[in-house]
Parts: structure tokens; C-alpha cells; sequence
């Protein structure tokens, strides 16, 4: 089986200015420079990326952001490019956040435009999908996560997807402190895995980071990254604080 690096990233959501993000990095990047052997990614705000590139000039820690737009350039309102990412500094974007899903009317048609255009301008995505608490106790989650894993994904091959990683963000764990149990957890991103097997190919799914992401905590990392099939984690609440962020890259 290939190695999968472990990838920790921080979803900051709507939080912090591009100094606040300068001071953050300062106190941060001290205290991870010896992690060599993990991936971080922050993604901050689209007003604090260009501040936030500028502060990690030099670290390993990569930036992303939270959504794109799939067009190139045009009369798109409050809208942001692939390109435009690229050109602030980023080398990841998050597609297809919950949040995005529930408040802002994504749909797994607009995820797959979304991932299309990000993988097309040289990003690596962070697809996130995940189940709500009622599709958990109707017993949908499997199909839920088939259909956005499925859909989210429509007309790829493989071979485009070499920068693809997926988080698995159960919609009731987010925010709430109430983290999946590990083997909730395994669970969802052993049947993902496989479903990636089926679509595209054994060698892809061997290879596919799966993260795990809602109520990450210094204090549940361990226990989540040392199940199979869990390859790092998609942090919000915990990645605001730098102590604390730190603590899980290096768990
Ligand atoms: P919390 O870690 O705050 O639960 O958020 C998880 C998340 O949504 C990361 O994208």
C-alpha cells in the first residue's frame, strides 16, 4: 500500500482579518517546524490570503481557500477564480464545505464544476462531504456519501485526479463537540475508499487521503489518525487558535 502523508489542515471559515491571519502565522509556524514528515494547509478568508501568503513565504505550510468559482475571469459578482487562488498563493482550495451546502445553495453539480475548474488551474482540492444527523438516523448515510462522492466526481478519470483529497465532515459533528467515534469515523472513509476503488481504480484509492473533519480537538487527534483509513484531519474551531492547531499537527 503507498504511503499516504499525513495532511492537517485548518478551515478557518469567516474568521480573522490579514492581520490577524500575520499574527497567527508569527506565533504558529515556530512551534510545527519540526513536522516534517505531515502536511499543513491553512485556509483563511479570501481577504486574508494574500497577507497570509506573504506570512508563510519560506515554511512548508501550504495556504488554501474555501470555495472558488469554476469561470476563468468575467462579470461574476463577488466571485473569485482558480486563478485568482493560484496567483494569491494557494495551493489548495476546500470544495463542497456543509456550510456551503446548507447556506449558500451548493449543490453536487455545482461541487463537480467547482473541483473540474480548481483541479484544471493547477489546485489541489479538498472535496468535503459528509452526512446530516438526520440522513444518520434514517440509516442514508452510506447513500448520501455515494451520491456526493459519485456526483461530486462525474466524468473524471483517474488520471485527473492525482491531486484530489476528500474530507469526510459529518454535518452533526461540525461545531458541535460532538466528534464521530473512530469507528464511526473508519467506517465512512473505509467505505469512501472503496467506492473510489470501484469508480476509478485500486491504485487511486490506495493512494487517496481521506481527512476527517468536525470537533477535532488536541485531545481526539490521536485516537482518529490512528484508524486505517484516516489520513489527517480538516480542522475549524480548534485551527483558530495556534497552540492549540499545533498540538494536533503534531499529535
Ligand atoms: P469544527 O472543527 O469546528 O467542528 O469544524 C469542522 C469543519 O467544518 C472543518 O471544515
Amino acid at each position: 500500500m503507498p504511503m499516504r502523508r499525513a495532511l492537517i489542515a485548518g478551515n478557518w471559515k469567516m474568521f480573522k482579518t490579514g492581520a490577524e491571519a500575520v499574527d497567527y502565522v508569527r506565533d504558529f509556524l515556530p512551534r510545527v517546524a519540526h513536522a516534517a514528515d505531515r502536511e499543513i494547509m491553512i485556509a483563511p478568508a479570501f481577504t486574508a490570503l494574500e497577507k497570509t501568503a506573504e506570512a508563510l513565504a519560506g515554511s512548508s505550510v501550504a495556504l488554501g481557500a474555501q470555495n472558488l468559482f469554476w469561470e476563468a475571469e468575467g462579470a461574476f459578482t463577488g466571485e473569485v477564480s482558480p486563478k485568482m487562488l493560484a496567483a494569491a498563493g494557494c495551493r489548495y482550495v476546500i470544495i463542497g464545505h456543509s456550510e456551503r451546502r446548507q447556506h449558500f445553495g451548493e449543490t453536487n453539480e455545482s461541487v463537480n464544476r467547482r473541483v473540474r475548474a480548481a483541479l484544471q488551474a493547477g489546485l489541489k482540492v479538498v472535496l468535503c462531504v459528509g452526512e446530516t444527523e438526520r440522513e444518520r438516523s434514517a440509516g442514508e448515510t452510506f447513500s448520501v456519501l455515494d451520491k456526493q462522492v459519485r456526483k461530486g466526481l462525474k466524468s473524471f478519470v483517474a488520471s485527473e485526479l492525482d491531486e484530489l483529497v476528500i474530507a469526510y465532515e459529518p454535518v452533526w459533528a461540525i461545531g458541535t463537540g460532538k466528534t464521530a467515534t473512530r469507528e464511526q469515523a473508519e467506517e465512512a472513509h473505509a467505505f469512501i475508499r472503496t467506492l473510489i476503488a470501484n469508480l476509478f481504480s485500486a491504485g487511486m484509492a490506495a493512494g487517496l487521503r481521506i481527512l476527517y473533519g468536525g470537533s477535532v480537538k488536541p485531545e481526539n487527534i490521536a485516537e482518529l489518525m490512528a484508524m486505517p483509513d484516516i489520513d489527517g484531519a480538516l480542522v475549524g474551531g480548534a485551527s483558530l487558535n495556534p497552540e492549540a492547531f499545533a498540538r494536533i499537527v503534531l499529535y
